[in-house]
């Protein structure tokens, strides 16, 4: 079996955008990571996926609430944003940055590039990881350009 260094080596050279995914606690509260697994399942229904560590906070907020909204990233202030929602343990990950609801209640970025309002349909348990599948609620885009992710660095996408 591969080295699981070698494993996240070789992945990291497939490039991808960066997400928060975000949801609420019981008691209201924000919760939310920064992702790369994210993509589109189905057409009809309109479904996407992510994929969440167990040990993560947010896996828990995510099953509790059955909803989560992804938040795409843009190049501006997306590698800071990234940052502070990859980050183990920080108070409030949310402080400072402005956000709302849509369909459901889980948070939507305003600095967000484009982002996919979900309700969790199906779970599915895979290794260290839960792939929850979302029926696409609400989206939207806005403009700006993309922030990358390629081979554990950030870049911008000159097309
Ligand atoms: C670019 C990038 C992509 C990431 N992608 C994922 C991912 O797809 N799934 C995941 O569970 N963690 C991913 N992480 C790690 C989480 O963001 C990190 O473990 C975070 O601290 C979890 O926060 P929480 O415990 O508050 O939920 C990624 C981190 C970075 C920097």
């Amino acid at each position: 079996m591969i080295d699981s260094s070698e494993f996240r080596r070789v992945m990291g050279h497939f490039p991808t955008g960066v997400a928060v995914v975000t949801t609420r606690r019981h008691d209201g509260s924000p919760c939310g990571l920064t992702v790369n697994a994210f993509c589109s399942v189905s057409l009809t229904p309109p479904l996407v996926l992510v994929c969440v560590e167990h040990g993560a906070d947010s896996h828990a907020c995510i099953v509790d609430s059955g909803a989560f909204a992804v938040n795409v990233l843009e190049e501006t202030h997306g590698e800071t944003i990234s940052r502070r929602f990859a980050t183990w343990n920080l108070e409030d990950k949310f402080a400072g940055i402005a956000f709302r609801s849509e369909k459901t209640a889980s948070p939507v970025l305003d600095a967000a590039l484009a982002w996919i309002d979900c309700r969790v349909t199906e779970t599915v348990r895979a290794g260290d990881h839960t792939i929850f599948l979302g029926e696409v609620l609400a989206a939207e885009t806005l403009e700006g350009r993309p922030l990358v992710y390629y081979r554990g660095g950030y870049g911008r996408f000159t097309p």
